[in-house]
């Protein structure tokens, strides 16, 4: 079969070697991205599409990801629909926080096309640049026509964690404590989300992005009965919508730290592929998760950072682990900044190293 590697495994082919891309891969870590970090501050960076171009393209070159995943951020939704939103070095996002209906009332979610104009500006440029590109040496170590543009989203739940409280948490108390003290608000900006968040997804394709991900890094807060009704409804009604408007694209879900609770989102979302986070164990999900769910993830950042021989290992034991079904291999979350380019050079290079192995 013909095709990018990564789109055929994210529709359900045992592609071997598994195809490669890693959640925060234009980061801190490279020195290029540091370079150009200086110019701008976050929300600038992601809304120009130079400087958004050129740091998605980052790691495409030096190591022919099989993806691409779009420069921008999951709180660009909330920052579109009006809410206040500040980056701080070592503090992370800082927002207004949405306490009551009046708070709900003032975010405009028809502002939203307009404020991401310049993000689907970015995906259109890195579609033709990754699929025929004016000068083939702009993509570096990639060949043109080869590698996946992901876009992405929040997930509605994890999105609401940051709008409710305000910024970052361990424990997302006053947001687990809306949901169960003021349902109705809860429900109406879950509802929003989820409204806004399907029609950006649709936004991102029509613009370039040939699979999407929605990002939940806090499912896994909620106990099951929130879970069904703040993590799997809302991820169903999101997938449904897409897949009326764009049958064809691939959906990747992430409801990070789900535990066991991941089988069921698998099979009542609708999603495509799943993520898994790091503490997944690869046999017991391959049992909950039916095949046809591509599964990715799920190498442990921390080994990324420590490299060498645990490093070879790990990644040989996760690409093992999923031999015979769709996978995609990744991390179980984000490149840390401490991270060695050359440690991700030795990933990519063991991964796609199959010579020595029998084939599945
Ligand atoms: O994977 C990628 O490289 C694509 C771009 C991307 C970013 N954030 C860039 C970013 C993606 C997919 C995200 C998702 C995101 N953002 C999530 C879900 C995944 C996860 O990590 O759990 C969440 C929860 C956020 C919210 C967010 N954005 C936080 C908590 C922070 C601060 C902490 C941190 O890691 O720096 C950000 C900032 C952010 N988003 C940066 C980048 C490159 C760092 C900003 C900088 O470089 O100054």
């Amino acid at each position: 079969m013909t095709g990018k590697k990564l789109l055929r495994a994210l529709k359900g082919d045992a592609v071997w070697p598994p195809p490669v891309w890693l959640m925060r891969q234009a980061g801190r870590y490279l020195p290029e991205f540091r370079a150009l970090r200086a110019q701008a501050d976050f929300i600038t960076r992601c809304m120009t599409p130079d400087i958004a171009t050129e740091v998605t393209l980052q790691p495409i070159r030096r190591y022919a990801m099989d993806g691409a995943i779009l420069f921008s951020d999951i709180l660009i939704l909330p920052w579109a629909m009006g809410q206040s939103l500040e980056f701080k070095e070592n503090l992370g996002p800082i927002l207004e926080p949405i306490h009551t209906r009046a708070d709900l009332d003032r975010l405009q979610p028809e502002r939203v096309r307009e404020a991401t104009a310049p993000v689907m500006e970015t995906l259109r440029r890195l579609r033709r640049t990754l699929d025929a590109p004016d000068d083939p040496g702009i993509l570096g170590a990639a060949k043109p026509g080869e590698t996946t543009l992901i876009g992405f989203a929040g997930s509605p739940f994890t999105v609401a964690c940051y709008m409710v409280e305000g910024g970052g948490s361990k424990e997302f108390a006053s947001v687990r404590h809306m949901a169960y003290a003021e349902p109705d608000l809860f429900g109406r900006l879950i509802d929003l989300l989820t409204r806004t968040t399907a029609d950006m997804l649709c936004d991102q394709i029509e613009n370039g992005a040939e699979a999407v991900m929605l990002f939940d890094s806090w499912a896994g807060i909620l106990p099951p009965a929130q879970f069904d009704r703040h993590v799997i409804a809302p991820t169903r009604r999101i997938v449904d919508e897409i897949r009326r408007r764009h049958p064809d694209v691939p959906i990747i879900g992430f409801p990070r730290l789900g535990g066991v609770l991941v089988g069921r989102y698998a099979e009542e979302t609708g999603i495509n592929a799943m993520a898994l986070d790091t503490t997944a164990d690869l046999a017991i999900v391959r049992g909950l998760v039916p095949d046809t769910v591509t599964l990715q993830g799920n190498l442990d950042p921390l080994c990324l950072v420590a490299g060498g021989t645990p490093l070879v290992d790990a990644v040989k034991a996760v690409r093992d682990a999923m031999k015979g079904r769709a996978h995609v291999f990744n991390l179980g979350h984000g490149v840390l900044p401490q991270t060695s380019p050359e440690h991700v050079r030795l990933l990519v290079d063991t991964l796609r190293d199959v010579s020595a192995e029998p084939a599945p």
